[in-house]
């Protein structure tokens, strides 16, 4: 879902942009005074600027409150199932491959070789989680699966020829 409303905005922003291009395009052909045209798209400018200003500062902060996003955001608790998980050219090493729904779980991901990603995807492929797998480093993230299914683990960073390779499994049940 949120990869067609990710997907929707996109577009719609580049037929904006497109309608803009066609808009100029038509219009250059049109002689007009040019002083009063300078003095308006100016005063244009400094309000577009300004207001561009605020609205980045109200986004950023507003982004910035949930920080570390890791936490209970993910539904962790004190009593999350570890299951430890390590990533190596061209496979994953995960110690829990069958989970149960509504179990919060800790998902400690690491890297034995190069930088990998681990993602986490429904059976909509839709990503849930994500987080790097990165040698001599344990990057913790939580999931509460709450529905039963085949989920798929699929490598997220580029990390050598056998990456398409790096596919696996988790069951919940
Ligand atoms: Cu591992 Cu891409």
């Amino acid at each position: 879902m949120m990869q067609i409303i990710a997907w929707m905005t996109s577009f719609i922003l580049m037929l904006s942009i497109a309608v803009v291009f066609i808009w100029v395009a038509v219009k250059s052909r049109v002689r007009k005074e040019y002083d009063p045209i300078v003095k308006k798209w100016y005063k244009t400018r400094k309000v577009y600027g300004t207001g561009l200003i605020i609205l980045m500062l109200v986004v950023t902060i507003y982004t910035l409150r949930e920080l570390p996003y890791n936490e209970p955001v993910y539904g962790a608790t004190e009593e999350a199932k570890v299951v430890d998980v390590e990533a190596i050219q061209f496979g994953w090493d995960i110690d829990e491959r069958e989970l149960e729904a509504g179990e919060p779980v800790e998902f400690r991901v690491t890297g034995a070789d190069v930088n990998h990603g681990f993602g986490i995807y429904d059976e909509d492929m839709n990503l849930i989680q994500q987080t790097q797998a990165m040698p001599d480093y344990t990057n913790k993230v939580y999931v509460t699966f709450d529905k039963p299914g085949t989920y798929e683990i699929l490598c997220l960073e580029y990390c050598g020829a056998g990456h398409h390779m790096m596919k696996d499994e988790i069951v919940v049940k």
